[in-house]
């Protein structure tokens, strides 16, 4: 049975420790600073006590206690924490993005080679049914050469306010630019689906919303301090906290875990936690930098591909437009189909049994990892730090060339 280590018990570490546990791995030590959450992860999965870490230092220090470490904390940390992995033999599975500094991802890689350990970064989108069946029908040739790819990632204005206006991936300093953070894996798609490198990328961005200058006057720092908006404004929180159904906004209702940092949160603890928290906070009063809209021009080779990453949406989905020379794939992620319309021939419906989280991009990635523990077989699907370094190298020209108005060749 394959042992796993997590350090990070988050939104993503809780997950992966659902998916590990739910196939069959055993948790054998966890770690995180937030004590009330390690208690709850520890107890649902039967972690011994003293395999239980409230600080990294005696985490590692306790030597290797698994087979492998998934490492879900935050960005800047994935640095620290893989190279002591590493140092103790681990083999890893690591969240994306795996830092914010290139030379970081390079030594990372760099490292995992030459100790011969096996690392994986969860670009989770790979693993999903509805991307994987995309990638087979552009490799049995069906719509010819690939010559273009339209690739749009609606983040959804609610999912934006949460996480770049208000939560973790808000500033630059703290975690990285919204394009690495949010589309390292959509840039990671492009080079999954063409096997191209990418030799040219371009990239144009900006702020429109989430400003100081767009706070309406009398608004409060918080939501809940009287603000005189609360019925018009659809980032007031009680809309995206207290009342998420599955029908407007089911994305939030897992994320009163992530504002309250509790397992099991009461009623009391989110309206706490929204008088206190970043979470609170008027959209217009925060101290977020990151882009809020950007589109990246890549060359992959002979193909020429194009990602919207926008906080302007009503909903959350990637709408995806791949050209080839004897036909197209039409397609939204969250439909569960895409449309297949090869060049003199009747439009075919594909359709997909998409999973949940990530489409079944999470449970994907756990499942081909723990088959590569198991086999040691590395299938093309699997992102390896050595794949991974092409979408992270993209994201840093998108920046790097948003920031010059001028073209970055890699
Ligand atoms: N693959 C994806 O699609 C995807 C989606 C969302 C987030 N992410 C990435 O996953 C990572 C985690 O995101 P999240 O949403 O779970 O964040 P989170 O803030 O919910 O979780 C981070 C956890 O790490 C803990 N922590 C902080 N410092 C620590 C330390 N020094 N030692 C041990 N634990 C520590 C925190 O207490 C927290 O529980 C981030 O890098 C994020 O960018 C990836």
């Amino acid at each position: 049975m394959l042992k796993v280590a997590i350090i990070g018990l988050g939104n993503r570490g809780r997950k992966y420790a659902h998916h590990f546990h739910a196939l069959g791995a055993e948790i054998t030590a966890i770690c995180d600073i937030n004590r009330g959450m390690l208690e709850y992860i520890r107890a649902k999965y039967s972690v011994p006590a003293d395999k239980a870490f409230d600080n990294e230092d005696d985490f590692f220090a306790a030597g290797k206690l698994a087979d492998a470490l998934v490492i879900s904390t935050q960005d800047r940390d994935h640095y620290r924490h893989a190279m002591k992995g590493m140092e103790l033999g681990y083999h890893l599975l690591c969240e994306k993005p795996v830092s914010p500094v290139l030379s970081e991802c390079e030594e990372l890689e760099r490292v995992s080679r030459e100790k011969g350990l096996k690392m994986v970064v969860c670009h989770v989108l790979r693993y999903a049914p509805y991307y994987n069946k995309i990638k087979e029908v552009i490799d049995s040739g069906a719509i010819g050469e690939v010559t273009a790819i339209n690739q749009t990632e609606n983040v959804g204005y609610w999912h934006f306010a949460h996480s770049y206006v208000r939560g973790n991936w808000r500033r630059e300093d703290e975690t990285g630019p919204s394009i690495l953070a949010k589309c390292c894996h959509d840039l990671d798609l492009f080079y999954y689906f063409t096997g191209k490198e990418c030799t040219e990328v371009f990239s144009v961005g900006g702020r429109r919303v989430f400003l100081p200058e767009n706070r309406p006057e009398g608004a409060p720092e918080r939501c809940l301090n009287g603000c005189p908006y609360r019925v018009s404004c659809p980032y007031e929180v009680t809309k995206l906290y207290y009342r998420p159904t599955l029908k407007t906004i089911p994305w939030l209702i897992g994320h009163v875990k992530v504002i309250t940092g509790k397992g099991r949160p009461s009623k009391k603890d989110i309206v706490d936690a929204l008088k206190t928290s970043p979470y609170g906070r008027c959209v217009y009063a925060c101290d977020n930098d990151v882009m809020e809209n950007q589109t990246v021009t890549c060359k992959m080779g002979d193909v020429n591909a194009t990602l919207t990453m926008t906080a302007y949406t009503a909903r959350c989905y990637r709408r995806t437009h791949i050209m080839g020379t004897k036909g197209e794939i039409i397609g939204r992620d969250s439909d569960g189909c895409f449309k297949l319309n090869v060049f003199g021939e009747r439009p075919k419906k594909i359709r997909v049994n998409s999973g949940i989280g990530h489409l079944g991009g999470d449970r994907g990635v756990v499942r081909d990892f723990m088959e590569l523990m198991e086999t040691g077989v590395v299938t093309e699907r699997l992102s390896m730090m050595d794949k991974t370094i092409m979408s992270h190298r993209m994201a840093f020209a998108a920046e790097e060339s948003r920031k010059s108005g001028e073209a970055v060749k890699l």
